[in-house]
């Protein structure tokens, strides 16, 4: 049996070694880490939210309204009122009948995708999945199959050839609206089409689509007018939002079958009612004047950079100790900018990581830019 110091060292030797690293200040658009200032290029706070002193205020008031802890899970005596306004707000935002809200994104995929299908049912993923929704469908003991990223004629052939076996199994179709290391979008009027056309449910996860796309910051549904044909849109409150929690939206049917079933919500206690009520405060920013400027602002600061659709921009370098160094490197120069290797991304694929937010002023991205000019590898 190898030893947990074995196994370390066999990261270390592949260059897959991870540590943290903590802040020694707020996440903000410049923090502060090992004693040096850097502009923050690592974080999802896309909107500038996690620092908003408006939605830092309704935390503390939602301490001193609900308390400091829920104790207790949801259906036992852990839903208090904020809980309640959090998810009418959102399935009112998300344009659904209801919406169930959980501690985080990843708990919302755990408790959704086993509660939805079961051994008898199918999910069939995007390739690029984040591993939430990776590890999710094989907890549900669904038959797993997965498609090339975005290639809508393989998922219509994987769609006609399970159908055409299993008429009456539920087939779950699970993908992202924004790819979290690729920062590319999905098809999602032909994911919509065919997963119609095959019978099928669609869950949407919008991690980063919530708050950054659409009118109103709802995510690539809600760009795409496709809201009530997206069986489940999920999301997090944890990037944009500037929080943290994660969310799901359906119909009335899907979200009591939920309370009944997902049981990371069952078996947990509530997320702390002030988090919900400080989420509401960010539900009303995302969806406010303030929210379009910002999401405004944010599109001004992709554009100085890239022409990607989204706020994601990676930078594809090839070896993990390759985008090591370059990740080094460029905290030399004031930028934080993570390396992300397998199993985060594919083998052979480790890359730098820009994530840009509204809040970055113009000479930090100008300053990134020159930076990342000399590096090897494609935007
Ligand atoms: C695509 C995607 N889905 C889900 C999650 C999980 O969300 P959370 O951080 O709220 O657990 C993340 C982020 O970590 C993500 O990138």
């Amino acid at each position: 049996m190898p030893s947990p110091a074995e196994e370390l060292r066999k990261l270390q030797a592949e260059g897959l070694w991870r540590e943290l690293r903590p802040l020694d200040s707020p996440a903000g658009p410049q923090v502060v880490r090992e004693g040096r200032e850097l502009w923050n290029f690592a974080s999802n706070d896309y909107l500038g939210l996690a620092c908003h002193p408006e939605i830092e205020a309704a935390l503390v008031e939602g301490v001193r309204r609900f308390g400091a802890g829920s104790a207790a899970s949801r259906l036992v005596c852990g839903t208090l009122p904020p809980h309640r306004l959090l998810e009418e707000a959102l399935a009112e935002a998300k344009q659904c009948d209801a919406a169930l809200a959980f501690s985080c994104g990843f708990a919302t995929a755990l408790g959704v995708i086993p509660a939805v299908v079961g051994k008898a049912d199918f999910v069939i993923l995007d390739k690029l999945c984040h591993a939430c929704l990776v590890d999710a469908a094989r907890l549900s003991g669904a038959t797993i199959r997965v498609f090339p990223h975005n290639d809508m004629r393989k998922l219509g052939r994987l769609l006609a050839s399970i159908r055409a076996k299993a008429a009456k199994a539920r087939i779950l179709v699970a993908t992202e609206s924004v790819f979290s290391m690729d920062g590319d979008l999905c098809p999602l009027r032909e994911t919509v089409d065919l997963t119609e056309t095959h019978g099928a449910l669609l869950l949407l996860d919008e991690a980063h689509g919530f708050g950054v796309l659409g009118v109103s910051g709802m995510g690539l549904a809600e760009q795409e007018k496709l809201q009530r044909r997206v069986t489940f849109q999920m999301g997090t409150l944890s990037k944009a939002a500037g929080l943290s929690g994660g969310y799901i939206a359906a119909s009335h049917g899907w979200i009591d079958l939920l309370v009944n079933r997902a049981r990371s919500f069952i078996y947990s206690t509530a997320p702390p009612p002030a988090l919900a009520h400080a989420a509401l405060a960010s539900l009303r920013i995302i969806r406010s004047a303030e929210g379009n400027a910002l999401r405004q602002k944010l599109r001004e600061n992709i554009a100085r950079i890239s022409e990607s659709p989204t706020p994601i921009i990676p930078r594809i370098i090839g070896s993990s100790e390759s985008a090591l160094a370059a990740s080094s490197a460029l905290a030399e120069a004031g930028l934080l900018v993570p390396a992300i290797r397998f199993p985060t991304v594919p083998r052979g694929t480790a890359r730098l990581r820009v994530s840009l937010s509204a809040a970055h002023p113009p000479q930090a991205i100008a300053t990134l830019k020159a930076a990342l000019a000399p590096l090897h590898g494609a935007t």
